[in-house]
């Protein structure tokens, strides 16, 4: 029928979903959000620190014709997790996608290395994923299936290409994205019989905050295209768009995988003309 057809067509790909990203007041979260938001997904922003960023998320995502709404949590905190979570339940009705983003570089030689660097990158990359993630799937499971999505739920990771690339001076971040490649892959498999959708994204060199050393001057940038073959770093929105597909039913018999998302990063780019 027409009508029905022009309905469905008008109709966006994460209608009457309700999702939570975290870390969502800068970079590669800030752009998630959004991205969700212009999906249709009403969006629970998560931040730490910065509330000033953080609303004005929330009021791009609103200004886009999505509710919004900001909650302050540290992720690597079980009981402010806890209490995010209520919150955003008690705001939305419920949760349907769970963007695990929020995370964090402390880099140093492994000489210099303290405890307190090992840490800090580890609770919050690693932990932070481990706490939001069982209370996403606690949601999903108290609540049952709804008919906004195939799955029950879907929770996205964001790891690095650094699950793959060793990283010198940088060992507690890429051990935290190597853990995050085998906690995704684990409650994936775990999980995937509820019909709770587990995957990751793993981002190359995008132009975020964490690392404007790596594209802000002209050599840095001429620097950082000898590992890019596709020749351009990445933006956050490329990230958001593949966000939006893998927390979407056009990916619903992907489960388990990581999404490189990298202009070809992983590609080994010194074997192109070496070895
Ligand atoms: C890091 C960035 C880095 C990129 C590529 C990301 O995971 O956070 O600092 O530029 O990987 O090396």
């Amino acid at each position: 029928m027409p009508d029905q057809e022009a309905r469905a067509q008008r109709a966006k790909l994460l209608d009457g979903q309700i999702a939570l990203v975290t870390g969502a007041n800068s970079g590669i979260g800030e752009a998630v959000a959004q991205g969700l938001g212009a999906a249709g997904a009403r969006v629970a922003v998560n931040y730490v620190v910065g509330d000033e960023a953080a609303q004005k998320v929330v009021q791009a995502i609103r200004d886009g014709g999505s509710e919004a709404e900001a909650f302050k949590a540290d992720v690597a905190d079980e009981a402010q997790v806890q209490a995010m979570f209520k919150a955003v339940v008690e705001r939305f009705g419920t949760l349907d996608i769970l963007v695990a983003n929020a995370g964090l570089q402390r880099d140093s030689a492994f000489l210099q290395m303290t405890l307190q660097q090992w840490q800090t990158v580890m609770s919050v990359n690693l932990t932070g994923q481990f706490l939001c993630a069982r209370e996403a799937v606690r949601e999903f499971v108290r609540r049952g299936p709804r008919d906004v999505s195939k799955a029950l739920g879907k929770i996205i990771q964001m790891s690095s290409v650094h699950q793959e690339i060793p990283w010198g001076g940088h060992a507690n971040y890429a051990a935290s994205k190597g853990g995050i490649k085998l906690l995704m892959e684990s409650l994936a498999q775990e999980l995937a019989p509820r019909k709770i959708r587990v995957n990751a994204i793993a981002p190359g060199a995008i132009r975020t905050p964490i690392n404007t050393d790596a594209w802000s001057t002209p050599e840095a940038y001429k620097a950082l295209m000898t590992l890019v073959p596709y020749g351009r770093i990445g933006e956050p929105e490329d990230i958001a768009q593949a966000a939006v597909w893998l927390a979407s039913d056009l990916s619903d018999y992907v489960v388990g995988a990581t999404l490189f998302v990298d202009g070809g990063m992983t590609l080994f780019p010194g074997f192109a003309t070496g070895g």
